[in-house]
């Protein structure tokens, strides 16, 4: 069993070595229909959305369905949202059991009903809790196990070393580190240094996470904290040739820009995937949040935002993508207003 372990891990390693880069869980984003597109762009890695160990153990119809493997190179992985050693233990066996290739243990999400419960970065407080869950995983699976958490429950407390070194020592694989404590907004910088601090401290790869929108700060971030691999977050969402970016720029080769022809395809098949796993209505009012992502350098793209909320159906919703035009080299949406 421990050759398995090792063999398993060397695998994962070896890719994150030569590739750098992984792929986010971003809830609401990277479910099963967007999974399927990022599949097409080859990415080295995948993982789910957080997912509670509750809905895997009580195999709720569509989480499961969720869960069923997307074909392709890239290795697959689930994250896990609690803070139950044994209920995370067991449903990590069951993600096994399903052909993944990891499992993820979020202890850096900040939204209060999962940190009142205890779970996401309320596990950064409480070390010995996640210490517990990640010896569960790590004693009740051959695959790897990784972590991701922030730099620290807040400012006053910095403790991803003095936790990562524990993680480490566990038998976690490898730690994602965003660059910002829990009380930290999206919006604000990322600390580079305490960054590097942290990747010089422990023991195991660290991927490092915060502000990654295209290949150069893709770049910058490896530069500027020395970590094994990097992890895109909001960068993704609307945009699955940023893996091709990033990995054209460690590779020092021509970044391939989308036309606007594929962004219009893509953007339709994502809906398609949508309407495909969920229905076309919650298709619609998911792809209301997804398709400004898709065209975000659009000219006027406030209109397009507004229009997005008056489509119900998918007949409006290509009618609405066929009136996205070529406006010299930029593009432009063509409201009844232009
Ligand atoms: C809409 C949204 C959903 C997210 N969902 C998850 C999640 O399920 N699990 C997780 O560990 N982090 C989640 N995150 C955090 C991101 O993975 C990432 O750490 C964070 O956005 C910082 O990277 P960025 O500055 O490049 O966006 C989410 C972030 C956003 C914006």
């Amino acid at each position: 069993m421990f050759f398995v372990i090792l063999l398993n891990n060397s695998g994962f390693l070896e890719r994150l070595k030569k590739t750098k880069l992984l792929l986010p869980p971003l809830s609401g984003f990277t479910d099963y229909a967007y999974r399927q597109i990022l599949a097409e762009f080859s990415p080295p890695f995948i993982c789910t959305e957080m997912i509670s160990p509750h809905a895997i153990i009580h195999r709720n119809p569509k989480v499961l369905r969720s869960l069923e493997k997307i074909d392709g190179p890239h290795l697959s992985g689930v994250q896990l949202i609690g803070n139950e050693p044994k209920a995370m233990a067991e449903a990590a066996e069951i993600i096994e059991s399903l052909g993944y290739d990891y499992v993820d243990i979020n202890m850096g999400c900040t939204v209060k009903t999962v940190t009142n419960s205890g779970a996401g970065i309320a596990l950064m407080k409480s070390e010995e809790i996640a210490s517990e869950i990640a010896k569960n995983i790590v004693n009740s699976v051959n695959m790897p196990v990784t972590c991701k958490m922030r730099l620290g429950y807040n400012k006053a407390n910095l403790n991803a070393v003095t936790l990562g070194k524990k993680l480490a020592d566990i038998g976690i694989t490898s730690i994602t580190v965003h660059g910002r404590t829990g009380e930290k907004k999206l919006g604000l910088p990322i600390d580079y240094v305490k960054l590097r601090e942290v990747i010089e401290k422990i023991p195991i790869p660290i991927i490092a996470n915060g502000n990654i929108f295209n290949g150069f700060d893709a770049k910058n971030m490896i530069d500027a904290t020395n970590a094994a691999a990097i992890m895109p977050g909001r960068g993704i969402i609307g945009n699955p040739w940023l893996v091709a970016e990033i990995l054209s720029v460690f590779s020092n080769t021509p970044i391939h820009q989308p036309c606007l022809l594929e962004k219009k395809q893509v953007s339709l098949q994502h809906t398609l995937n949508l309407i495909n796993f969920y229905n076309e209505k919650t298709a619609i009012i998911k792809m209301r949040k997804i398709l400004p992502e898709y065209f975000k350098y659009c000219q006027n793209l406030i209109s397009l935002k507004k229009d997005i909320q008056n489509v119900n159906n998918l007949i409006e919703l290509q009618n609405l993508i066929d009136k996205i035009e070529k406006n010299g080299s930029k593009i432009k949406f063509k409201n009844i207003n232009t």
